[in-house]
């Protein structure tokens, strides 16, 4: 029998596979070219070059127990030294391998982070509009998510409700710049801010509240926007990046976590993650990916493709209409629906084909959320859906 924990999560998941069976449903009915999904955050822009030669390269050249067998559970140790330079090369940090773990991409590394600092029934604060999966990786570990509500005209903190939501059983708080879905960018400003309430916080409570960053998007940027490398202001911070939308390597799953030196039990939270990689079950970080990273650590795709769809999208759906904080990162767009029912706006879409998510699930009702990482011709084929849509509902 499932558990009912499981079964929670089942029936929550379901609007989401809903979707994707409507998706293959239309495709069959119209084909899939006339059926425009913007509902999965896969990369559409294929990896750099890079990334191939260096698996020739390594298969070529490495011994193969060393590319397949069991590294450390936190990784090669070389390859955590060539990730820790890179960071202080690029951010004038001062890391080493022992700051870093390497993990199935973000999400592994949010959950050993989770199993590491959470007991039953503490808190992680999160901002609306959010991943949805920070539900559920929060469960996994018996703690609550508790989210800030959204400034709906920005999409920035709300600094007011979010010190008032701490408590002594605040943990950590999760933080997701360039952010899903909503394509907005914190700025040195917001992180300072955040960081000086979280510090008067666990003066207050006497406790340590660890700011988590989420950081898949940290390379898919537009606009010259700098994305601000949080380690540098405040102490228990760690950061969860992952190669899986900068290099467009999703299905390998790597990525991995930094942790500040100056973090409260520093080492024994470090041995912690070593330790949470293999209870968790992911064991290590994939091994032939791992030997991949120090080749491409200073490549990304070609955001220019993205680049256009955001522009080009977002021109015309403004055009139409729609209202949309303009996104300046990660490759999502997260407008108004004309309705306050995202969830029956989103299925009106469909009789034009058109796949788009609902808000509520992002934690902000009256939303729909679009991924923009399609071909071209998607997004320039589906204006005519858009026109008759805004028809319908934009008055
Ligand atoms: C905000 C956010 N965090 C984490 C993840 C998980 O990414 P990964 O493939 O690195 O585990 C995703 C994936 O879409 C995401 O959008």
């Amino acid at each position: 029998m499932i558990s009912d924990q499981m079964l929670k999560l089942v029936n929550g998941s379901s609007a989401i596979r809903a979707m994707f069976e409507e998706g293959k449903k239309l495709a069959a009915i119209y084909g899939a070219e006339n059926v425009y999904d913007y509902s999965l955050g896969n990369p559409s822009v294929e990896p750099p070059l890079e990334v191939k030669k260096a698996i020739y390269h390594i298969l070529e050249t490495e011994e193969p127990n060393l590319i397949h067998g069991y590294p450390n559970n936190s990784g090669f140790e070389d390859v955590r030294q060539a990730v820790a330079e890179h960071l202080n090369k690029k951010f004038g940090t001062a890391f080493s391998f022992e700051n870093i773990v390497m993990t199935n991409g973000a999400a592994a590394a949010l959950n050993i982070i989770f199993k590491c600092i959470l007991n039953p029934g503490d808190e992680i604060i999160t901002f609306a509009p959010f991943f949805t999966e920070y539900r559920n990786y929060a469960a996994n570990y018996n703690a609550t998510l508790t989210v800030v509500p959204a400034n709906l005209e920005t999409f920035e903190v709300n600094f007011d409700e979010f010190e008032k939501l701490i408590t002594p059983r605040t943990r950590g708080v999760l933080i997701n710049t360039p952010n899903n879905p909503s394509g907005v960018v914190y700025s040195e400003e917001t992180i300072k801010k955040i960081a000086a309430v979280m510090e008067k916080k666990q003066a207050e409570f006497g406790t340590d509240i660890y700011l988590i960053s989420d950081e898949p998007y940290r390379e898919l940027v537009y606009e010259n926007i700098e994305v601000p490398y949080v380690s540098k202001y405040y102490k228990n911070t760690f950061v969860a990046y992952s190669f899986s939308k900068s290099l467009s390597l999703p299905g390998e799953r790597i990525g991995y976590l930094v942790a500040n030196s100056e973090m409260a039990d520093f080492e024994k939270m470090m041995y912690a993650l070593n330790v949470a990689n293999r209870v968790c079950g992911f064991v290590n970080a994939n091994s032939l990916f791992q030997r991949v990273v120090p080749y491409c650590l200073d490549c990304k795709v070609d955001i220019e493709i993205y680049n256009r769809n955001r522009i080009d999208l977002y021109n015309k759906l403004t055009e139409l209409g729609f209202k949309c904080v303009k996104p300046v990162g990660a490759f999502y767009m997260f407008p108004e629906t004309p309705i306050e029912d995202d969830v029956a706006f989103c299925n009106a879409a469909k009789e034009f084909n058109l796949l788009l998510v609902p808000g509520s699930g992002f934690g902000c009702k009256g939303h729909m959320r679009l991924s923009y990482c399609v071909s071209h011709d998607t997004i320039i084929n589906s204006f005519p859906a858009f026109e008759k849509l805004a028809a319908k509902f934009i008055k």
